[in-house]
């Protein structure tokens, strides 16, 4: 297989970690990559993802035999659909299944359409009609959600009605919004492989988003995760499989989208059973540096199983270890963030026990700089999640820059989770 992945971060770092293992690859090419990414394979880095005609050439000249497309955007644009006209093969769904993701209209109308459990919502796409319905529910907490895709800032969860309404109204100058009850409980991702008709479902994972513990801490795209999640009794798992993955890949068939690709689902544990937050349409980030490296099978069989239709016949196996992420962000993240600073020389780690992601770094003169808001994801392996935890903050300390800050809490309440 000569496979490329597109994309830049730490989840598509993951990515090529889990390629660069596989027994199957004869070539490994990453576009844009980043430092972590350069190691283990060749980085494209002039090549965008989003331009079509530049990914399908590259392709052509490479000798492309797979492509993983790590992020949405590419997806929500029809990459997929691009690539499959030009006869290269790719993972991930078309843009017509991707609007599950870009546009959470389509996804709550999806929804509701086939009474799947999810927050009851109602939809605007005109000012005064969102404004009378924000403020004729004074008192009670509520989501505004822009539709199209926003980089995890397209959400406000509030019960103060004026910061709704101007949330909405800046949202609604160029986009609908969802006005959503707000949901209880606790929050988990879990991830199922489908190949159009077969799907396979991952161990689920918890992302912890918000800056910091405690009311009014700003999102995040993630500030690091847990896999599997010990709290998390088996019986709950089958509820989440019987009652939302397979009800909703039923309902892509009936609606006649055909999904392959990973579908990311976003859940909140209520008293009331699970329910849908929303769908993604690839892999989580943070999730996926700590759920990829607990899938012991060969990672280029398992993506040759999903294009030729095989994920019912394929023989999954997951270590019974445990994984904890933590993401080393920049200094203003999740505000304006400063970049292109000098990573101190990160020490080399045992890789059965500690693993450092990159995202969006480079390389220049043997000094690695970062490039974005959440710079590293660092993370510890262990046979239980507390070994896990003593690894990856062992080794966050050595993955520093000036002003780097992470978390301190991730997967501290095994027993008593607080994952907000
Ligand atoms: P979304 O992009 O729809 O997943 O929303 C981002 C985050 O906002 C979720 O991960 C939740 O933490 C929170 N959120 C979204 N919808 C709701 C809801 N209806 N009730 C409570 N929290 C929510
Ligand atoms: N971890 C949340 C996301 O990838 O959207």
């Amino acid at each position: 297989m000569r496979v490329l992945v597109l994309g830049s971060g730490a989840r598509e770092h993951a990515l090529t970690w889990c390629f660069a293992r596989s027994r199957r690859i004869s070539a490994l090419y990453v576009a844009p990559g980043n430092a972590g990414t350069a190691e283990l394979a060749t980085n494209l880095p002039n090549l965008d993802p989003l331009s079509h005609t530049a990914v399908v050439t590259a392709c052509r000249e490479h000798d492309i035999t797979l492509v993983f497309v790590g992020p949405e955007q590419p997806l929500a644009d029809g990459i997929v659909d691009t690539l499959l006209e030009n006869n290269i093969v790719a993972i991930g769904p078309s843009k017509k299944s991707a609007q599950l993701e870009a546009s959470k209209v389509f996804s709550k109308r999806f929804m509701t359409s086939h009474n799947l459990p999810c927050a009851a919502s109602s939809e605007f796409t005109e000012a005064p009609a969102f404004e009378s319905f924000v403020r004729g529910n004074a008192g009670k907490k509520l989501v505004v959600k822009k539709s199209g895709l926003a980089a995890g800032k397209g959400v406000l969860e509030s019960s103060d009605p004026d910061e709704l309404v101007s949330f909405g109204m800046a949202a609604l100058t160029n986009d609908s919004v969802i006005v959503e009850e707000f949901l209880t409980g606790h929050e988990i991702s879990v991830f199922a492989l489908c190949d159009g008709r077969h799907h396979i479902v991952l161990p689920p994972c918890v992302d912890f988003k918000k800056a910091h513990l405690g009311e009014g801490a700003p999102n995040t795209g993630g500030m690091g995760a847990i896999c599997p999640v010990p709290w998390l009794d088996n019986r709950t798992i089958e509820t989440v499989k019987e009652e939302i993955v397979e009800p909703t890949f039923a309902a892509l068939e009936q609606d006649g989208l055909l999904y392959t690709g990973v579908l990311y689902f976003g859940l909140m544990l209520t008293d009331d059973g699970p329910k849908i937050l929303e769908y993604n349409v690839r892999f989580g980030d943070p999730e996926a540096q700590v759920l990829l490296p607990l899938i012991r099978s060969d990672f280029g069989d398992l993506c040759d199983a999903l294009r030729r239709g095989e994920l019912d016949r394929f023989p999954l196996n997951i270590s019974d270890s445990y994984a904890l992420g933590v993401v080393v962000a920049s200094p203003g993240y999740p505000g304006d963030y400063v970049s292109h600073l000098p990573v101190s020389e990160i020490p080399s780690y045992p890789p059965e026990e500690t693993l450092v992601f990159h995202a969006s770094t480079y390389e220049r003169d043997g000094v690695v700089f970062t490039n974005g808001g959440r710079c590293f994801t660092v993370v510890g392996i262990a046979p239980d999640l507390l070994g896990a935890r003593s690894c990856a903050y062992s080794a966050v300390t050595s993955v520093t820059f000036d002003g780097a800050w992470y978390r301190k809490d991730i997967g501290s309440r095994v027993f008593r989770p607080d994952n907000r």
